[in-house]
């Protein structure tokens, strides 16, 4: 061989690149009014959390329809937080306690097709509350680290798959 050339198994050794660290994906459907707000105060106050989060904003968690849950999970990310008003701070008025009567039974539901509950939680975040959706975030990235990869929904991991 001659020198300075290289054999076809150390250029390959040399461009094996070495695999991306896991990290999970969150989706968080937030309330306009008070989780969404939260979530802004926990940037412009530059509050750390993990980067794992993409938002969606919604008018009301009332508005979280069980089947965005859903076909998040579908979509592959590995955890899903709904995050609303307090009670009674609803604009909506009782736009949060039909979220909570239909997300509790979402909850509940989901390990009927082989998603653990632990991947979906709801809570309440006002606007005030920064510091509180910055430790939600990371206590989920932290379960969900935990949890692993997520390996799909029921009979497979979407419909693309599925045929
Ligand atoms: S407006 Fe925030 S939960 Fe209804």
């Amino acid at each position: 061989m001659l020198k300075g050339t290289t054999t076809i198994e150390q250029t390959e050794e040399q461009t094996e690149q070495k695999p991306k660290e896991w990290t999970p994906r969150i989706l968080g459907i937030l309330c306009n009014w008070c989780s969404y707000a939260g979530a802004d105060l926990a940037g412009s106050s530059r509050i750390q959390y993990p980067p794992n989060v993409r938002v969606i904003r919604v008018p009301c968690s009332g508005r979280v329809n069980p089947q965005y849950v859903l076909k998040a999970f579908q979509k592959g990310f590995e955890g899903v937080l709904v995050l609303g008003c307090h009670p009674g701070d609803c604009h909506y008025a009782k736009g949060n306690y039909y979220a909570r009567r239909r997300l509790m039974l979402l909850t509940k539901f989901l390990p009927s097709i082989g998603i653990e509950p632990e991947r979906f939680h709801f809570q309440w975040v006002s606007a005030s509350e920064g510091v509180l959706f910055a430790e939600v975030v990371a206590e989920m990235t932290k379960r969900l680290e935990a949890l692993g990869p997520f390996s799909g929904i029921g009979l497979g991991k979407n419909a693309d798959e599925r045929g």
